[in-house]
């Protein structure tokens, strides 16, 4: 293939799920990639007694691969509950989306940490974080 996206990229990108503001989230993280400069924030509604993620949202300030793994992430978040969703990684999305360049990991990787950034964001507004949680990523 000489295209570097696949077409799974590029669907999500021209037609990215749950995109936008979100009013009143319960999470919300922003992010940003040292390496480039773009950003990335994720909004959250979370059942507060069973800490399910029942909406969630995204605005991507980046570039296609990063609209593409947020888009992808949100669909990957959406019923999971907020400890499973901490699971999800970068190459997990990446799988999702049929692979991605190699050169654009870390635009995987910056969606992920919005998405991360916003449970953290929950976890602490409901006193749920716990002091060992220094070591991320
Ligand atoms: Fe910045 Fe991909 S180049 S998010
Ligand atoms: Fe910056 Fe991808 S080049 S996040």
């Amino acid at each position: 293939m000489t295209f570097p996206y696949t077409k799974e990229v590029l669907e999500h990108f021209r037609n990215p799920r749950n995109v936008g503001k979100m009013e009143d989230p319960d999470g919300k993280g922003l992010e940003g990639s040292a390496a480039c400069g773009d950003m990335v924030a994720v909004y959250l509604k979370v059942n507060p007694d069973t800490l399910v993620i029942e909406d969630i949202s995204f605005e991507s300030y980046g570039c296609a691969s990063n609209i593409a793994t947020a888009s992808v992430i949100t669909e990957l978040a959406k019923g999971k509950t907020l400890e499973e969703a901490k699971k999800i990684t970068w190459k997990e999305a990446a799988n999702a989306l049929g692979g991605l360049p190699h050169v654009k990991a870390h635009c995987s990787v910056l969606a992920v940490e919005g998405l991360r950034s916003a449970i953290r964001d929950y976890e602490e507004k409901h006193g749920m974080v716990v002091e060992k949680e220094a070591t991320t990523t």
